[in-house]
């Protein structure tokens, strides 16, 4: 089945490479927007029309469902998306439910994007949860461009992520939830700052379950296919190649964290 994934930039290769381990028979396209990337920063307005040339692409190449690998692109555009294009359409949410679910009680972080925290969308979530005394939200849109360039591990990352953890009292809180794509690069820095028992949460295993159950596959054993494209360019130049790889070694390495 022909699988297309879909970022404002390299965040979503998280999503497909668990997709990938737990799917190995099937045709993914991954479509990374890196002439719009970030997204976070930007206007609902301008990331709805990046969305939607991006989804026109992907469906244009016969995708039969497609990942909104992206919490911001989900938060400002899935539902406007699915009202639009027949083609089964899959977002991300943050993964509060299955904190709350594993820590009653306890309070929880969610990092993601500005749009992603001042968005409608997270905030309906928790109210649904009824976890508006259990929920902080916290942007750090740096981490997008640090992960962009490909800086997973530096003083700059770990000064930025201690300065931005430290106003929290962690003894209240059970855990840290990943409420943007691109933030799983930075596991090991996340791991070495908070408290031990902060457990660092990803929807990526959650999203790809309910790919399947949105399309009834079936895992079989095989050998999948990746076609990359940035902003509907087909990435087949060696570099950049190699740059991908990078990412998905990098993604191997976090593999484990939490
Ligand atoms: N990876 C995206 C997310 O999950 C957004 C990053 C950005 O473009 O700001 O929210």
């Amino acid at each position: 089945m022909k699988l297309a994934f879909f970022d404002s930039g390299i965040g979503g290769l998280s999503v497909l490479h668990h997709a990938m381990k737990i799917l190995p028979h099937e045709e993914f396209i991954f479509f990374a927007d890196e002439d719009n990337v970030p997204y976070g920063t930007k206007t609902p307005e301008q990331v709805l029309k990046f969305v939607d040339e991006a989804i026109a692409f992907l469906v244009a190449q016969k995708s039969e469902a497609i990942v909104v690998a992206c919490n911001t692109a989900t938060s400002v555009a899935v539902r406007k998306m699915r009202e639009k294009y027949s083609v089964p359409i899959i977002g991300m949410e943050p993964a509060i439910k299955l904190a709350l679910d594993k820590f009653p009680n306890r309070k929880v972080l969610v990092a993601a994007t500005p749009i992603t925290v001042t968005g409608k969308k997270i905030h309906q979530l928790i109210e649904r949860l009824n976890a508006q005394d259990l929920t902080e939200l916290l942007a750090l849109p740096n981490l997008v461009e640090f992960a962009e360039r490909q800086e997973f591990c530096s003083a700059a990352v770990e000064n930025y992520l201690r300065r931005e953890l430290t106003k929290y009292d962690f003894e209240k809180f059970s855990s840290l939830v990943l409420g943007c794509t691109h933030f799983n690069y930075f596991k090991d820095t996340f791991r070495k700052i908070l408290p031990e028992h902060v457990r660092i949460i990803d929807g990526n295993a959650g999203t790809v379950k309910e790919l399947i159950r949105r399309t009834n596959l079936k895992p079989r054993e095989g050998l999948s296919t990746v076609k990359f494209f940035y902003s509907g360019r087909e990435v087949t130049d060696g570099l950049e190649m190699k740059r991908l790889e990078k990412y998905m070694q990098r993604l191997d390495e976090m593999e484990g964290i939490s």
